[in-house]
């Protein structure tokens, strides 16, 4: 599908329960550093390599130059980078982040998802709801057609993520990304607008599964 729009889709605000998409606000700043500093355990192993202290590198300073390249991406439509909330007790807390980038359309019409949480919210379905939540508006909105998702084979968490969903195992990527000091392998995972179009999209997909998961 061909777009005449710089950036199909964008901004937008996706919500699934207690889980909000919402670009990010300058804002955000204190936020970000706080959750993205008490990861550092969790995060940095999964991480392109730093060029510097994670410290430094996760500064609320850092977070503005940040905000500002992600929001000239997401204007220019190469990147749809949403601030992943989570709603507890009616109070809205950034609890991760789900980039959906290196869009490239005209034939491909394709994007690279990548994704973290705090780790304070592991294993309640977050990501898989946001990730559902995103690939549906980037089909229905964003003019896109295939989201990819490049995961080290030791990431048995994120693996579980797009496993869950339904993507497909399409690629093995000898030393493909340079992550936490060496270049890594990585497994590559699909999904076009045709996997989920009969189904009403991943995120009923998702519910659906859920579902099935609590009654048996
Ligand atoms: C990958 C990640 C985003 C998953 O998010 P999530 O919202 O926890 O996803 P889910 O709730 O569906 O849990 C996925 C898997 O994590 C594992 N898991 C569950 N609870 C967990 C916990 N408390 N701590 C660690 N892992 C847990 C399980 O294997 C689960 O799979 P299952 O549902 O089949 O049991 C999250 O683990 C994360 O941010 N990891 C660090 C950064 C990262 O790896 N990013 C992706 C790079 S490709």
């Amino acid at each position: 599908m061909l777009w005449s729009g710089e950036a199909p889709g964008w901004p937008v605000v996706l919500a699934d329960g207690p889980v909000v998409l919402r670009p990010y606000r300058r804002s955000d700043a204190r936020a970000w550093s706080h959750v993205r500093r008490i990861n550092e355990s969790w995060l940095a192993k999964w991480e392109p390599t730093p060029y510097g202290s994670w410290h430094e590198l996760n500064s609320p300073a850092t977070f503005r130059a940040v905000y500002a390249d992600l929001r000239r991406s997401a204007r220019r439509g190469t990147a749809m980078p949403f601030a992943v909330c989570v709603v507890d007790d009616g109070r809205e807390r950034l609890a991760g982040q789900l980039t959906l980038g290196n869009i490239v359309r005209r034939a491909f019409c394709s994007a690279y998802a990548g994704y973290w949480v705090d780790s304070r919210v592991a294993g309640r379905g977050v990501m898989p709801t946001a990730l559902a939540l995103a690939v549906d508006h980037a089909f229905r909105s964003g003019g896109l057609h295939r989201i990819e998702v490049n995961i080290r084979p030791e990431n048995t968490p994120s693996r579980r993520v797009v496993e869950k969903l339904g993507f497909r195992e399409e690629a093995y990527h000898p030393r493909y990304l340079h992550i936490d000091g060496a270049w890594r392998d990585h497994v590559g995972y699909a999904l076009t607008s045709e996997d989920v179009a009969g189904e009403g999209g991943l995120l009923a997909r998702w519910h659906r599964l859920q579902a099935a998961a609590s009654s048996s």
